[in-house]
């Protein structure tokens, strides 16, 4: 079964579980086609029309209702269990990946290692490390979807989502885009390229632009953000040191967890969730950065909280400053 040729390959974590959920509809499936079958040519033979013979009506079965109803309603109730536990399984990523950030536009993929490899329509990762893609669409909807690892997802401009992964078999696989993006979708497509670890550490060793957090501590100066978001309590801005993955108090009252969608907001639509205590005196940044820069601006703003969280998921419930916003562990 391993090698049934309709199959894509297997080679990532979840795979074998996705599959098994999908054998599993296919024989429920498959049974109750058969079952239905059967009996529409046994009641058809047996229930023949026959002259002399005057049909009975029947007026229903309580225990024949029953059946019919509790039966499906468990099947149902294990698909839905079983389909929900893969599907959790398969949308939160693991605490301590690997990160790569990732642009789609119309027609590629662009990728960049928080190590600051860069890649065009391919990508490499290792084998047996848990891979977090934070990916956003510098144009339109497009879709990530690797089908030897079982996983697909929407890739959308204005925002960050997540698909995770780990490679178990060195190896080379498609990568495809599934949403149609325009006339040349079925040429976005690539490949990822899962390698042995050594392998791997020879690959990121080679030429790179640093990591991508320098890159974006650099952006973080060049564009002058340096200057109001200081690293100590006098700046007009948040000091941003410490704060990813925390709770943040908003001028209209809420919180809201600074995870990597806020940051991005924060640069492109600073108005829209400002963080209380400061006065609205950001500037959008809307079109004056790349979804690259923002992608790096991010990751610098991550490389300032010391113990990394794996995601906006984890928050400590620190006791927020009522005056002064979202003041997190200082990096040592
Ligand atoms: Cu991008 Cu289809």
């Amino acid at each position: 079964m391993f090698n049934f040729p309709l199959w894509p390959e297997r080679a990532s974590g979840i795979a074998g579980n996705v599959d098994a959920l999908f054998i599993f509809l296919l024989i429920v499936s498959g049974m109750m086609s058969l079952l239905i079958f059967a009996c529409i040519l046994f009641f058809a033979a047996r229930y023949r029309n026959r002259p002399n013979v005057q049909a009975e009506q029947i007026e229903g079965s309580l225990p024949l209702e029953l059946t019919w109803t509790i039966i499906p309603f468990c099947i149902f109730i294990v698909i839905f269990l079983w389909g929900a536990v893969v599907y959790f399984q398969e949308r939160t990523p693991p605490r301590d990946t690997a990160e790569i950030y990732t642009v789609a536009k119309q027609w590629m993929w662009k990728f960049e290692h928080a190590e600051g490899q860069r890649e065009l329509n391919e990508l490499h990762v290792p084998v047996g490390r848990d891979v977090k893609m934070i990916m956003t669409s510098q144009d339109v909807i497009h879709s990530f979807f690797v089908p030897a690892f079982r996983i697909k997802q929407d890739v959308l401009p204005g925002r960050y989502t997540v698909a995770w992964f780990r490679a178990t078999k060195p190896g080379t696989y498609h990568l495809f885009c599934a949403e149609y993006c325009g006339t040349q979708h079925s040429g976005m497509i690539g490949t990822v390229v899962v390698m042995e670890p050594a392998q791997y550490e020879a690959w990121m060793s080679g030429g790179s632009t640093g990591p991508l957090s320098v890159t974006g501590e650099k952006i973080f100066a060049e564009l002058g953000c340096v200057t109001c978001h200081r690293s100590d309590t006098e700046g007009r801005g948040p000091n941003l040191q410490g704060v990813f993955g925390k709770p943040v108090q908003l001028q209209d009252g809420r919180t809201v967890t600074a995870d990597e969608n806020y940051l991005r907001e924060c640069i492109l639509d600073p108005g829209a969730k400002r963080v209380k205590g400061f006065q609205p005196i950001m500037p959008t940044f809307q079109g004056l950065v790349s979804e690259e820069q923002v992608n790096a601006l991010v990751a610098y703003i991550k490389s300032l909280s010391a113990a990394k969280p794996a995601d906006g998921a984890n928050s400590s419930a620190e006791s927020t400053p009522q005056s002064k916003q979202v003041q997190g562990s200082q990096v040592n």
